[in-house]
């Protein structure tokens, strides 16, 4: 597992988004060969977004070939509610973007049969080759989608009951009203996660601090669902100074010291190369 410790979230943001343009380029996707990606909501990757809406603005990257897969989605709330998952990924990403409408996945938590509905999102997203990046945010309890702690760590497309802390976390989007959180969502579960090519995970701010030092130093556990992508093959977690309070200062020494290594992973250096080729 590669761990990333920037500056702050701005900082922290705009490594991130380099580092999806980068992953992107080097995949040059097209006609026969998309990039599928793995995508979350919540304030976290926010900034990434907005520099990702950059990028293809200044013609670096286009978002054609590319198949997106949403985490997840509150169950009972309409489509266009301000706070559905699907209004935040339009507002925050896709209206700004070349994306194919017909390209975008989000679970429909208004479906009549949900159980059906994360059946065939499982089977979409094997459709589509697989995950190649699978991109997420935690909660202050190590979640991952919705993953609440005790969730398995094979666990597939489901609906889950949200815990208490992720309603009150929640609450703020909901003018801090907690009884006006749906209590319910469809999420992929960590095997679907563990199941892409590639893992990113975003976790800035001190409230998250405990979460990812259980995500890093401690053992595998379903109580901390985000711990599982110790176990994947290619996981990177990003994430700033405020976030890394609670690991030990040999950790925190040990992955900055990775950080030239780290760097080339979201440098500009081959944007001259790609500018040439769009004027070929
Ligand atoms: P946040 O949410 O990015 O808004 O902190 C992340 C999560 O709960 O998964």
């Amino acid at each position: 597992m590669r761990l990333v410790i920037l500056d702050d979230y701005d900082k922290t943001s705009e490594w991130a988004a380099k580092y999806v343009r980068n992953r992107m380029l080097d995949f040059k996707p097209g006609p026969d060969k998309y990039f599928v990606l793995g995508l979350p909501t919540g304030g976290t990757p926010k900034g990434m977004y907005k520099k990702l809406v950059e990028f293809y603005k200044q013609g670096v990257l286009s978002f054609k070939y590319v198949k997106t897969f949403n985490m997840d989605e509150y169950v009972n709330i309409p489509r266009d509610h301000p706070e559905s998952y699907h209004s935040f990924m339009w507002d925050n990403l896709f209206k700004h973007i070349d994306i194919l409408p017909e390209n975008v996945h989000i679970l429909d938590g208004n479906a009549t049969d949900l159980d059906k509905e994360c059946r065939e999102y499982e089977e979409k997203i094997t459709a589509a080759g697989g995950i190649e990046l699978f991109i997420g945010g935690i909660g202050p309890d190590g979640h991952i989608a919705f993953n609440e702690p005790g969730s398995s760590l094979v666990s597939r497309t489901r609906v889950k009951s949200l815990t208490k802390d992720t309603i009150i976390a929640n609450a703020r989007f909901f003018g801090g009203d907690e009884s006006k959180v749906p209590t319910e969502s469809l999420t992929v579960g960590v095997g679907t996660v563990m199941d892409a090519r590639e893992v990113m995970i975003i976790v800035t701010g001190a409230n998250k601090a405990f979460a990812l030092y259980k995500a890093v130093e401690e053992g595998v556990n379903h109580m901390w669902t985000v711990s599982a992508f110790q176990q994947h093959r290619r996981a990177i977690i990003i994430c700033d100074e405020d976030a890394t309070l609670e690991l030990r200062v040999k950790t925190v020494k040990y992955f900055k010291g990775l950080m030239p290594v780290h760097n080339k992973l979201a440098a500009d250096d081959d944007l001259s190369e790609v500018q040439r080729q769009k004027k070929k």
